[in-house]
C-alpha cells in the first residue's frame, strides 16, 4: 500500500468539507420547513380543524378565520367559554388564544397550545391567506 499523498489529503479533506456543507444545507432547509405556517398547520392543527367553509371537524372550521368572532360558525360546536369570550379573532388574540388557549379562555375545548412564537407566527401568517 503506498502513502498517502498531499494530493489524496486534499481530496479527503474536500469531501470532508462538501459532507458537511451538504449537511447543514439540509439542516437550513429542515429548519425552514419547520416554520412553514401551512406544514405547521398540517401537523399541528388539520387534525381538529379544516380550512374548507362549509366542513367542521372536532373543531371549527378555520377558512377566513381572522376577523372572525370567536364562536361564530352556526354549524360547530363551541363550548359555553368560547361563544361568551366576545373575543374577535386578529393576530393579537390568536396569538395570545395559541400559547395558552385555557388560560386566555378558561374552560375551552381547544387545549392544543404552541409554546414556539415562530411556529405561532407562521401559523398566524398562513391562516390570514385562508
Ligand atoms: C385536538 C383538537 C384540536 C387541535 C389539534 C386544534 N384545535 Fe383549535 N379548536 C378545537 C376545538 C374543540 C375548538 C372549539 C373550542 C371551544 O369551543 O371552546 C377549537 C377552537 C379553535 C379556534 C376558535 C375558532 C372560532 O370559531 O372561534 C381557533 C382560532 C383555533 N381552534 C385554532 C387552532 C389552531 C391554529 C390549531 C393548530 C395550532 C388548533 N386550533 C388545533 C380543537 C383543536
Amino acid at each position: 500500500m503506498r502513502n498517502i499523498g498531499t494530493h489524496d489529503l486534499a481530496a479527503l479533506l474536500l469531501i470532508a468539507a462538501s459532507v458537511s456543507t451538504g449537511f447543514s444545507t439540509l439542516a437550513a432547509v429542515a429548519e425552514a420547513q419547520d416554520v412553514s405556517g401551512e406544514r405547521l398547520f398540517q401537523q399541528r392543527c388539520s387534525a381538529c380543524h379544516t380550512l374548507q367553509s362549509h366542513q367542521n371537524g372536532f373543531g371549527p372550521h378555520l377558512a377566513g378565520v381572522i376577523g372572525r368572532t370567536a364562536g361564530s360558525i352556526e354549524t360547530a360546536r363551541y363550548s359555553d367559554a368560547l361563544r361568551n369570550s366576545g373575543i374577535v379573532w386578529d393576530r393579537g388574540a390568536l396569538e395570545a388564544f395559541l400559547a395558552a388557549p385555557s388560560e386566555v379562555v378558561p374552560g375551552t375545548r381547544m387545549t392544543v397550545s404552541i409554546p414556539d412564537p415562530a411556529q405561532r407566527a407562521a401559523i398566524i401568517s398562513y391562516l390570514e391567506n385562508q
